[in-house]
């Protein structure tokens, strides 16, 4: 399974060295053979407004997201929520509303935080934001990593049981994106 699967990666941060990045790139090596893993560019985009019309940025953005066969983000939390940039990019994809490039797009969540709690919150709020996208949901496993600080370090998952749980992770998710294709 996952033989020409596409798929498109948005980091929640944007700074340089985070973790969320990391994590999309260890699962980028952990792909099976057959399955390119891009990373978005969202930085450039204005905040949300209709007014605007349409912005070059943000269309380029959807393309991306439409020629994808799948989408994985992982973010970090901030202020148990997700960061306000991830969240603007995805208001931007998310019009017309039900109709938007990310209904029915097969979508994977995964959080990683310096905190016990590995983004869990956010992780949540940002599966319901998915939902109201009406984004088909990965619903399992789900991978919250916690102490990411101690786990992840310049950019590389140096803890065993974290790579094997997102090897996991990517494993299912390749084989379950196809599946939910019309
Ligand atoms: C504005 C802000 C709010 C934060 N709030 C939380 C939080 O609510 N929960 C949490 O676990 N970490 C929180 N953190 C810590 C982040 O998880 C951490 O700084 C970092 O962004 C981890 O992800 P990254 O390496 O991918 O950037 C916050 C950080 C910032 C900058």
């Amino acid at each position: 399974m996952g033989d020409g699967l596409s798929i498109l990666g948005f980091s929640g941060s944007l700074r340089r060295g985070s973790v969320n990045t990391a994590v999309l790139a260890e699962l980028g090596r952990l792909s099976p053979k057959g399955v390119a893993l891009q990373l978005a560019d969202y930085r450039e985009l204005p905040h949300f407004d209709p007014d605007l019309g349409e912005v070059e940025a943000v269309e380029r953005l959807r393309t991306q997201v439409h020629h994808a066969d799948a989408v994985l983000i992982a973010t970090p939390e901030y202020n148990y929520s997700i960061p306000g940039p991830l969240k603007n990019a995805l208001d931007w994809l998310s019009r017309p509303a039900y109709k938007s490039v990310f209904a029915g797009k097969p979508v994977g969540v995964l959080s990683a935080s310096p905190s016990p709690v590995g983004g869990a919150r956010a992780q949540q709020h940002l599966k319901t934001t998915l939902f109201g996208m009406v984004a088909r949901i990965f619903p399992h496993p789900e991978v919250a990593i916690g102490g990411a600080s101690d786990r992840i370090k310049d950019g590389r998952v140096v803890h065993e049981g974290t790579r094997q749980s997102l090897a996991r992770y990517i494993a299912g998710f390749v084989a379950w994106a196809p599946r939910q294709r019309h």
